[in-house]
């Protein structure tokens, strides 16, 4: 699922201050024995100082919180602004085209910054698509590093200290950056893991397969080991990330199937919700719904790209279904004893697509009902097999098309928000807004709910809340006892 600072529809937007208590993120991991170089006497702030920027999916920002922490454990001290760095690091996404030129244009503002001898350095999927190019065009930059070789990283700035002018990362499949005993999570509650990097779907739209490289899954017993590390440090969410994180292949001889590796992480003593994402549709098999159903800690909530709702569109985009065979996989859904959320991306004005065409994808929402959706325009991109297909709609028209379906999800999420006023649920508390008693958090089935309570700390605990109010985004509520 991409994040927030994607533009989508549907966005469950929160107008709280969220409060990201580092201070004690950065506590609980000093005391981690991982932190050896911290232990062999290396002083925060010792080697320098870092600015980091994210873009992207939550894969991004989990690689920001691993570089973060190799960062941290080498010495280097994290700052909140470029000019108080003397390493200015942008972890970047490629997505779309807007995205990439983001970026770009982003290195412009930079480029001053190298004459105050700071190091400026590309991370991510743009590093990665365009590797060595990056410097032909900003040549201010002086590092490129792809995410499968951000273990290289502090050996890449002791290069640069050495004299080198320019370093690069590139590797696209290696398990380096599934080893994460030093990261700083963000989150001190929910813990992003990575189970699964890269994809073998080759999509024809899409430039992840080229970003990050064929698929490799993380043995099942490190991430289990992992997640009860994360468990006595004290979060309580797990939420396992992955392109197509269903596509999970245990490479150890346990071959733990994603269902049963979801019960083992559920399984686990702290552990009180368990998310993942993204499913792919052609790998969501029946013994995935049944583990949401026997185990309530596996969260009431799956996103599952479908695209569009024409099947010859899908054909084009090689997705690999059918509107027919996803419309089975959410009948599954439908059918458990468990009322399971279900969310989605959809892309509008792919090459060739009609207007019939993407009317099949709004009755497609008319028949899903969706909770939530993240829509894009179609970008070409470069490298794939949809780039040669003749993209001949105009802006305009994509924007129409998309504006169409938006209206038409957020009449359905009014609707079905409205029917949820008076029940109550279980909220995870991670916002507290500066406005007084006011909080957030999310369900099981992750919608955002705004509540009051009169308690003074509640960041970080599971709530009872009742709702009294729905919008098309979030719901609002009462703290109940
Ligand atoms: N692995 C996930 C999606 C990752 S990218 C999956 O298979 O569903 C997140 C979303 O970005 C995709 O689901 C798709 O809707 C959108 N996207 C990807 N490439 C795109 C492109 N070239 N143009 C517009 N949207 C795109
Ligand atoms: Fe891209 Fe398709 Fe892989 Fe998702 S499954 S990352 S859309 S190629
Ligand atoms: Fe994620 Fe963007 Fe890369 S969506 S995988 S950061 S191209």
């Amino acid at each position: 699922m991409p994040t927030a600072r994607q533009s989508r529809a549907g966005v469950i937007n929160c107008d709280l201050g969220m409060s990201k208590p580092f201070d004690i993120e950065l506590e609980r991991l000093t005391s981690q024995a991982s932190y050896s170089e911290i232990a062999r006497g290396v002083a925060a702030g010792q080697r320098g100082t870092f600015f980091l920027e994210t873009f992207g999916c939550q894969m991004n920002d989990h690689d920001s919180e691993k570089v973060a922490g190799l960062l941290l454990s080498r010495g280097y001290q994290q700052v909140e602004t470029p000019e108080a760095a003397s390493l200015i690091l942008y972890n970047t996404c490629s997505i779309r085209e807007k995205a990439a030129q983001k970026v770009f244009s982003r290195l412009g503002e930079y480029r001053e910054k190298q004459n105050e001898g700071k190091v400026i350095g590309v991370l991510g999927c743009v590093a990665q698509q365009e590797g060595e190019e990056i410097f032909e065009r900003a040549p201010w930059v002086s590092l490129v590093c792809g995410s499968a070789s951000y273990r290289k990283l502090p050996d890449m700035l002791t290069q640069l200290e050495a004299g080198n002018q320019r370093v690069t990362g590139l590797d696209t499949d290696t398990d380096a950056t599934f080893e994460t005993e030093v990261t700083r999570r963000d989150n001190p509650w929910r813990a992003y893991l990575t189970i699964i990097e890269g994809c073998d779907k080759a999509c024809s739209y899409c430039v992840v397969p080229f970003t990050r490289g064929p698929e490799r899954s993380r043995g099942s017993d490190s991430i289990l080991k992992e997640v009860r590390q994360l468990a006595e440090l004290g979060y309580s969410e797990v939420q396992l990330l992955g392109q197509t994180v269903n596509s999970y292949a245990d490479p150890t001889p346990r071959k733990m199937r994603f269902s049963e590796l979801l019960l083992a992480v559920a399984d686990v003593q702290g552990v009180r919700r368990v998310r993942f994402t993204t499913s792919h549709p052609s790998d969501f098999t029946p013994d995935i719904v049944e583990a949401i159903e026997e185990q309530p800690k596996i969260c009431d909530h799956v996103h599952l790209p479908v695209q569009s709702g024409s099947t010859r569109v899908l054909r084009a985009m090689q997705r690999t279904y059918s509107r027919e065979v996803y419309l089975e996989k959410i009948a599954m859904m439908r059918d458990a004893n468990r009322p399971i959320a279900i969310t989605t991306d959809i892309i509008v004005g792919f090459p060739g697509e009609t207007e019939f065409e993407f009317e099949e994808t709004l009755s497609l929402l008319d028949e899903v009902q969706y909770d939530n959706l993240f829509s894009f325009k179609y970008s070409p991109r470069p490298n794939t097999p949809s780039l040669s297909m003749s993209d001949s709609m105009s802006e305009e028209e994509k924007g129409r098309r998309l504006a169409v379906l938006q209206d038409r999800q957020r009449e359905i999420q009014s609707a079905k928000n409205a029917r949820l006023v008076g029940k109550r649920f279980e909220v995870l508390v991670s916002g507290k807004s500066r406005r007084e008693n006011q909080w957030s958090g999310y369900t099981t089935s992750h919608r955002m709910i705004n509540f009051a309570s009169q308690e003074r700390e509640l960041l970080g605990t599971y709530v009872q809340v009742r709702v009294t109010g729905a919008g098309p985004n979030s719901l609002l509520g009462d703290h109940a006892v």
